[in-house]
């Protein structure tokens, strides 16, 4: 069948450079047809001026990821027939996020760059007799192998960098893909050090990220990115790394919902950013009044049924501290 493939060009280096628009293309479609092979085809017998990256073709290398109908996939594992059938159009553009060197190639230097700042490498720890055998090999318990499994699947392909909502508005957070790769290491049994730790507990590292679940959902390897990041906050707050806004913005939800059942917006800012730095955020404040995002402190009352949200509150903490009874004997045997 013939399906007419609109594909984002844009040419803003070359000399003859064109801005972005969409170009389409008509091409001959069979079942199990790859996008990655449709691209191909356009490339081989219709315009050898289209650009796209492309290695494995096998969904390992991670180079052939693109944005099709919107939703950042790798072309080599998606089929155009059924995108077609979901969205009666194949529309595939660059990778968001990350700026265009051609058509559907992006530079990829801001989401590397991330990825060397988290230090990608694992820190042994000094005292290590427990962890090695007689021969000096490491031994690793399954469960412990299997902590960092998921993050170790990660290809770099940049979907999880491309769906990420926070990356929108700050282009200095260090992103899913690189806090997969820490978490990586700093998950790993044999881990010494809690300096990367400290490094990504600062402004635009793990407290950044809005928990939208996007990178979860894109990824092609089901490496949860989302996951990862949970497991360095939790971290991180084992470690004592609690003095940053992102833990008191977390303590301050905690609190207000606890005590009366609701968010209350203004006293979280006050407690998460400090007096000064909240003055700042007043006309921000009084925007969401006008829009009912911020009820007054005043007239904030507790809701109905505050005593069931003490009574789950109650529930976890004995969880917790049973939970925390069970890791301390684990780590005293
Ligand atoms: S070409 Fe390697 S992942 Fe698609």
């Amino acid at each position: 069948m013939k399906i007419k493939l609109k594909i984002s060009r844009y040419d803003p280096m070359g000399s003859s450079g064109y801005e972005p628009f969409l170009q389409a293309y008509d091409v001959n479609i069979s079942a199990g047809t790859t996008v990655l092979d449709a691209l191909h085809k356009i490339k081989d017998e219709q315009d050898g001026t289209l650009s796209f990256r492309r290695s494995c073709r096998s969904a390992i290398c991670g180079s052939c990821a693109v944005k099709i109908n919107g939703t950042p996939k790798l072309a080599c594992k998606t089929q155009v027939i059924p995108e077609f059938e979901k969205h009666s159009t194949v529309i595939i553009e660059s990778l968001s996020s990350l700026p265009v060197i051609k058509d559907l190639v992006v530079d990829f230097d801001a989401f590397w760059h991330k990825i060397h700042k988290i230090e990608p490498y694992l820190n042994p720890k000094e005292d290590d007799k427990d962890l090695k055998d007689k021969d000096g090999w490491w031994i690793i318990k399954k469960e412990d192998a299997l902590k960092t499994d998921d993050a170790s699947n990660c290809i770099a392909c940049g979907c999880c960098y491309s769906s990420c909502n926070t990356m929108d508005a700050d282009r200095e957070f260090l992103g899913p893909a690189a806090l997969t790769k820490a978490w990586r290491f700093i998950g790993d049994i044999r881990e010494g050090k809690t300096r990367r730790l400290s490094k990504i507990s600062d402004e635009h590292g793990i407290w950044s990220c809005s928990r939208c679940i996007e990178c979860t959902e894109v990824c092609p390897k089901d490496v949860r990115p989302l996951t990862a990041i949970e497991n360095l906050r939790s971290e991180a707050i084992k470690k004592g790394i609690t003095d940053n806004a992102g833990v008191r913005h977390v303590e301050a939800m905690v609190d207000s919902v606890r005590k009366t059942g609701k968010l209350d917006e203004a006293a979280m800012t006050f407690r998460t950013l400090g007096f000064m730095r909240s003055i700042g955020m007043i006309p921000l404040g009084l925007k969401m009044e006008l829009h009912g995002k911020m009820p007054l402190p005043s007239l904030f009352g507790t809701i109905e049924g505050i005593d069931e949200v003490k009574k789950i509150y109650d529930e976890i903490e004995k969880e917790n501290l049973s939970l925390h009874a069970i890791n301390r004997e684990r780590e005293e045997k």
